[in-house]
């Protein structure tokens, strides 16, 4: 079997994307319609015209604009449910997906409409494709703490659907440090906690992630690489960092695919994921992620299998889900 062929073949979790980034255009049009909501673009080519994108802020500028159409619970079952139909493709057998609720709570749209669309999106995947699935509500950092706590106690009366808390949004100049508050108590009340940490921002916001947030995964942290203590740390703890190759290019967190380091973290020995960010505006879903890496750096099988073993290890399913993908992906040849 050839690598394209190998990639498409492997099961694999997909641990970092966020579901309004999976919005494509066409959908985006579509519903704007059929909400009769004004997008700032008179056709699909002249939405992906826009995404010229050269940091985070900038792709942020858009993607909030995009999720503005998104208005009923039927809009939120549509958006998931395409991406679902992605990773049906892609063989992305179980997935861990984001929603910054504030997003939308900000714009008058109740809670449970968001909530109510996607676990029905979720509930369908799992019995039309066999695709598993938990929810992870993000944090805005460039908002304040007062907003997430009021976001916190939104979401507690669904507290089982909703796996996790996570951080994102603009991150220079909005530091792990001003949710640490926040983070202890969505631990209290029983969540696991992720942020993104080292994507922009330097390796000490991967340190505050941990040492203040206390979070199970950290979501990018490719810039953990510029502190070697910090390294030590990452692969003596097993910490998983989820890495978004296509996402980092198309940000110039790099500006060459041939000089990502993914491949260099994963032979020191740190348990890096591949996933796929906001597909719909960095170039690709989770194989095209796979094979963006696998040819620019010249992957081997074994590295293939490693990665999509460390995507099930490191999520949130249990020790006997986590070790039947395993065995799957040790035999294969
Ligand atoms: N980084 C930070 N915030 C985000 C991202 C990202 O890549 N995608 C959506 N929100
Ligand atoms: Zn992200």
């Amino acid at each position: 079997m050839n690598q394209l062929d190998f990639i498409r073949a492997l099961p694999k979790a997909e641990l970092h994307v966020h579901i309004e980034g999976t919005f494509e255009p066409e959908l985006m049009f579509a519903i704007a319609q059929r909400n009769e909501v004004e997008i700032p673009y008179k056709s699909v080519e002249e939405v992906k015209q826009a995404y010229n994108f050269h940091n985070l802020q900038s792709f942020l500028d858009i993607y909030y604009a995009g999720a503005n159409v998104l208005i009923h619970e039927q809009d939120f079952y549509d958006l998931a449910w395409a991406y679902f139909e992605k990773c049906a493709e892609d063989k992305v057998v179980h997935t861990e997906m984001f929603f910054d609720p504030q997003t939308h709570t900000d714009r008058g749209i109740a809670f449970s409409t968001v909530i109510n669309g996607l676990q029905r999106a979720c509930d369908d995947a799992k019995e039309r494709f066999g695709i598993s699935s938990h929810l992870i509500m993000c944090f805005l950092r460039h908002l304040s703490e007062e907003a997430a706590f009021e976001t916190l106690e939104q979401a507690l009366p669904y507290k089982d659907q909703i796996i996790g808390v996570g951080l994102d949004s603009s991150e220079v100049g909005h530091p792990p440090s001003k949710f640490e508050r926040i983070f202890a108590k969505a631990r209290e009340a029983g969540f696991l906690v992720v942020a993104h940490a080292g994507e922009e921002g330097p390796a000490e916001y991967v340190w505050e992630a941990l040492d203040l947030l206390k979070v199970n995964r950290i979501d990018h942290g490719v810039r953990s690489e510029e502190d070697e203590t910090l390294m030590a740390r990452l692969i003596a703890e097993k910490m998983p960092l989820t890495v978004c190759p296509l996402s980092n290019l198309k940000l110039c967190v790099v500006d060459d695919m041939a000089k990502h380091n993914i491949r260099r973290l994963l032979q020191k020995g740190v348990h890096v994921t591949v996933n796929s960010d906001d597909p719909s505006y960095f170039g690709g879903y989770m194989n095209d992620n796979f094979i963006a890496i696998t040819e620019a750096l010249d992957l081997t099988k074994d590295e293939l299998k490693q990665l999509a073993i460390n995507s099930f290890e490191a999520s949130f399913i249990s020790d006997d889900e986590k070790q039947k993908w395993s065995e799957q992906i040790q035999a294969m040849a």
